[in-house]
């Protein structure tokens, strides 16, 4: 048993200055002055802290495998690593080779995953059409799995063509899936980048001029017009530019059923990244690229006003010996950045500190709003009597600064490298206990 006296329990409408008593692993009571009645109950004082409900990060790539070798953060450094951050439940991808089954792909990336520290589930990545698709959705919807992923990008392996994706949206809107969907114009992109290349133009610098901002937002107006026709939720991954918020905006006017999620790194960072040389700028290697900063304001007033509902990290790192590899042609690079150990404290202090978010508005969109779309409510998300018991007991004033020599994610640099952040979780409770303590 343990009991959190003291604190302001912040949900994503409520803040009190209440108690929460733990059982094993569920919350069992939420009030004022509450005493546990067990001597053995393991008492926390959290004056001055907030209490708040773990945080879900629904969006991460452990143990990604690609041409190059896998992603440097497998599930145990990785969850790991999350924990640190006050993040409790991961939810990662399952990403089929061509011609394997969902069901088989499913199984096997359940299996990777048991060494996992916090909770975690699976979107699954439908990367092709076929006639048997229906059916194995079918099957992952009943194991219940209902979240699936498309790729506009990565045509050549992973993407899918327009009719593919007309078809799968089709199918997960009438079985009553969410999918998610990686909004880049694959064919517009793939036509810049080699172009560059064959002028010659194969530094990191150009990674983002082959992936300039319409290619996102053009993504999005026809992934939006798409599923309005085929009557599908869909759920935009990693929204970096204002346009692209622009068109969300729109869509959700209408009524139409269409969730948006930004990362740190494309409201904290900016394309001044890609100013220097390889060992540098190949570290911000990540699609879409980082943008301007006018982007990054378009973000936080999208995340402000509901537009934007969660913040994921696509957390997806790789060592600098893995970005050197391509030296010679930007295309090769792999792609992706860490940062599922910083979400909190940056959204907390870039967010909720310089007063474009509210301390409410945090839990929601790092917590509550992805326990609620990808089926994890009311067990996560929100601290209540029979919720799980996975909470941080997160301190406002301690302060930081980003370091690879001091994270915990498995990476030889850090893309938030410097960047200062007040406040951190003091404690983490997963499950009932606690797994990380006064870090
Ligand atoms: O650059 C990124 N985002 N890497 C992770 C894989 C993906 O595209 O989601
Ligand atoms: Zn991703």
């Amino acid at each position: 048993m343990i009991l959190i006296k003291n604190g302001k329990v912040v949900n994503s409408n409520s803040i009190e200055n209440h108690d929460v008593l733990l059982d094993k692993s569920t919350i069992i009571k939420v009030g004022p002055n509450l005493v546990s009645g067990n001597k053995n109950c393991k008492i926390i004082d959290a004056v001055g802290c907030y209490v708040l409900p773990g945080g879900i990060d629904p969006h991460v790539h452990m143990n990604l495998s690609t041409p190059l070798g896998y992603s440097s953060d497998n599930f145990k450094s990785g969850s790991n690593a999350a924990l640190y951050g006050g993040t409790t439940s991961i939810i990662d991808f399952v990403t089929p080779k061509r011609g394997e089954n969902l069901d088989y792909a499913l199984s096997s990336r359940i299996d990777e995953a048991k060494v996992s520290e916090t909770n975690y589930s699976f979107h699954i990545s439908l990367v092709e059409w076929h006639n048997n698709l229906e059916k194995q959705i079918k099957k992952c919807i009943k194991q219940g799995y209902s979240s699936f992923k498309v790729y506009m990008a990565y045509k050549d392996s992973i993407g899918l063509s327009d009719s593919e994706l007309r078809k799968v949206m089709n199918i997960v809107g009438k079985l009553g899936g969410l999918l998610l969907i990686h909004c880049e114009l694959g064919d517009k992109i793939d036509v810049l980048r080699n172009s560059l290349v064959d002028e010659g133009k194969i530094e990191p610098c150009y990674h983002p001029i082959s992936r300039p901002a319409e290619t996102e937002s053009e993504a999005v107006r026809k992934a939006i017009d798409i599923a309005s026709t085929e009557k599908c939720p869909i759920y935009i991954v990693h929204v970096s530019t204002k346009e692209s918020v622009d068109h969300i905006r729109i869509a959700q006017s209408k009524g139409q059923p269409v969730f948006a999620e930004t990362c740190p790194q494309y409201l904290i960072l900016d394309d001044t990244k890609y100013k220097g040389e390889f060992d540098e700028t190949s570290k911000y290697v990540m699609s879409p690229p980082l943008r301007k900063q006018e982007d990054s304001e378009a973000l936080w007033n999208a995340i402000s006003d509901g537009t934007i509902g969660t913040i994921g990290t696509d957390h997806c790192p790789f060592t600098k010996s893995q970005k050197e590899i391509c030296r010679n042609d930007f295309r090769s690079i792999p792609n992706g950045v860490g940062g599922v150990e910083h979400r909190l404290a940056l959204v907390y202090t870039y967010g909720v500190l310089t007063r474009k978010i509210s301390i409410n508005k945090f839990v929601e969109v790092t917590s509550t709003n992805a326990s609620k779309l990808f089926g994890l409510f009311p067990a996560k998300g929100v601290i209540k009597p029979k919720s799980d018991a996975d909470l941080v007991v997160w301190d406002p004033d301690a302060e930081n600064i980003i370091t690879a020599s001091k994270h915990h994610q498995n990476c030889d640099f850090n893309v938030f490298e410097g960047v200062k952040t007040t406040g951190c979780p003091k404690i983490v409770i997963k499950n009932g206990k606690i797994v990380v303590e006064n870090c």
